[in-house]
């Protein structure tokens, strides 16, 4: 007996090279747990419906049962003459019990039991990313809650704009990671749907009570047409993007990580214990681990365009190219993963240099904006006030000085109704304070914000 599953109408042995290019057994052997709950639970329903007597039942579950604990403990390991994952467990209970062996396939072609397995494995990864979004948005909040009083420049162009509280910029990666997190948990209504009992495309012509399948396996729903749930892999594209989208929120955290931990910004420092060093440089301390994180952020892009690339234009309904899904998911998978650890942990190891921050807010006319809301309150309009403080600034570049080291008299020239309270205006630690608009910098907004997450983090 060969080790494919679809021998019967061919008169030739396959080629060894179409052997190795079919097979996915090098990469879907990681579906196993998958493949053989799904088995099981096909098989109580092929029972229960009178396909399979319990007695046949209950043998065959017995062995996929083991089956199952020798993959796990990394035996038959000689994987690599079979297909599949699905030849693999299938042609081993066989070789065990024999024709009975074969009844398990009644019902089900390996179409809809792969996008079933596939479902599966999305499922967790999809539970196992949340869990960690969770972990790294309680870092931010604990970073936030840390340096609430921290001033710093808010930059627009990479510009200092106006002052800011570190920690309102904490909170806005806490926004970034909740979309991501309620992403993920929404694309679960479209993972969470059993196809099995499509068949290979049509259906059976079995009595098959998907519903009891899909409520053995957790499922909240079946799947509505055979033909489109053997050829959907949509569920897989919408991991592979929320994948991305988050890759993309945490390569503009890392990025900001590498630049203020240059010398230039000396925002940041990183522990010892998450940089490294030249080999030939004595006095560096690289921040690897944030560059690393951004660098990977490429191959997770990649892996979406293949695989939208990949099903564009195939026809219904299921087709071999749709095993490319596989590679591109476990590796997004993997690496969403191990960047999420390695940043939760990462931003446990940084430190902020508060009077790095507080200088930078200090300096390059970052109240600019707030002198020109002053002449609002005393009396001008917007348009007119930005013009009148673009001159202010200038003439006070040409001095060498800040807007608060002008004196009221030279002030006064620019405009006539600044007063000796313009000072407090001119003061860039109290500028985010005034900022008290829902979703401001003022540090009772800030507050609020952190507030709001700890409830978020806590159910
Ligand atoms: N290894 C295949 C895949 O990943 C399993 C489904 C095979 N189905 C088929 N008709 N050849 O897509």
């Amino acid at each position: 007996m060969g080790k494919n599953v679809w021998g019967g109408r061919f008169s030739q042995e396959t080629d060894a090279l179409v052997n190795a290019f079919n097979a996915s057994i090098g990469f879907d052997r990681r579906l196993y747990t998958y493949d053989i709950d799904g088995s099981m639970a096909h098989c109580r329903m092929l029972a229960k419906q009178g396909i399979i007597t319990e007695e046949e039942c209950s043998k065959i579950q017995e062995n996929l049962g083991m089956i199952k604990r020798e993959l796990d403990h990394g035996d038959l390991l000689d994987h690599d003459d079979y297909e599949d994952i699905h030849s693999l467990v299938e042609k081993t209970l066989v070789g065990r019990i024999g024709a009975l062996g074969q009844k398990l396939h009644t019902g089900r072609s390996r179409n809809d039991q792969v996008a079933l397995d596939v479902r599966l494995y999305v499922r967790d990864a999809v539970h196992r990313v949340m869990g960690l979004i969770r972990e790294n948005q309680r870092a931010l909040v604990d970073l936030a809650e840390k340096n609430l009083h921290v001033i710093m420049p808010g930059f627009t162009h990479l510009q200092r704009a106006q002052p800011v509280l570190l920690a309102h910029h904490m909170m806005a990666y806490y926004a970034m990671l909740q979309r991501d997190l309620t992403r993920f948990e929404e694309s679960l209504v479209r993972v969470n749907v059993m196809p099995l009992g499509s068949g290979a495309l049509a259906g059976s012509t079995f009595d098959l009570e998907r519903e009891m399948v899909a409520e053995e396996l957790g499922f909240d729903t079946v799947s509505e047409n055979s033909m489109d749930a053997v050829s959907d892999r949509d569920f897989v594209l919408e991991f592979l993007f929320n994948a991305a989208t988050l890759m993309m929120h945490l390569s503009r955290l890392s990025e900001e990580l590498v630049i203020w931990s240059s010398e230039e910004f000396g925002f940041v420092e990183i522990s010892d214990a998450f940089c490294t060093g030249s080999s030939m440089m004595p006095q560096k301390k690289n921040p690897d681990l944030p560059e690393l994180i951004r660098g990977k952020t490429g191959r997770v892009y990649g892996n979406l365009m293949a695989l939208l690339t990949a099903l564009k234009g195939l026809p219904l309904t299921y087709n071999k190219d749709m095993q490319e899904d596989k590679e591109a998911l476990f590796d997004s998978a993997d690496t969403v993963h191990i960047c999420l650890e390695v940043m939760g942990r990462l931003l446990g190891q940084v430190s902020f240099r508060e009077e790095r921050l507080r200088e930078a807010a200090g300096k390059g006319y970052l109240v600019a904006t707030d002198l020109a809301d002053y002449l609002v309150v005393k009396g001008s309009t917007f348009r007119d006030a930005h013009e009148v403080v673009g001159r202010m600034v200038l003439f006070a570049m040409d001095q060498g000085k800040e807007l608060h080291e002008l004196t009221i008299k030279e002030m006064k020239t620019f405009y006539r109704q600044i007063d000796e309270d313009v000072y407090e205006w001119l003061d860039p630690y109290r500028s985010p304070d005034r900022k008290k608009t829902l979703g401001g910098t003022a540090r009772e907004r800030v507050q609020e914000a952190i507030s709001k997450a700890k409830a978020e983090l806590s159910h």
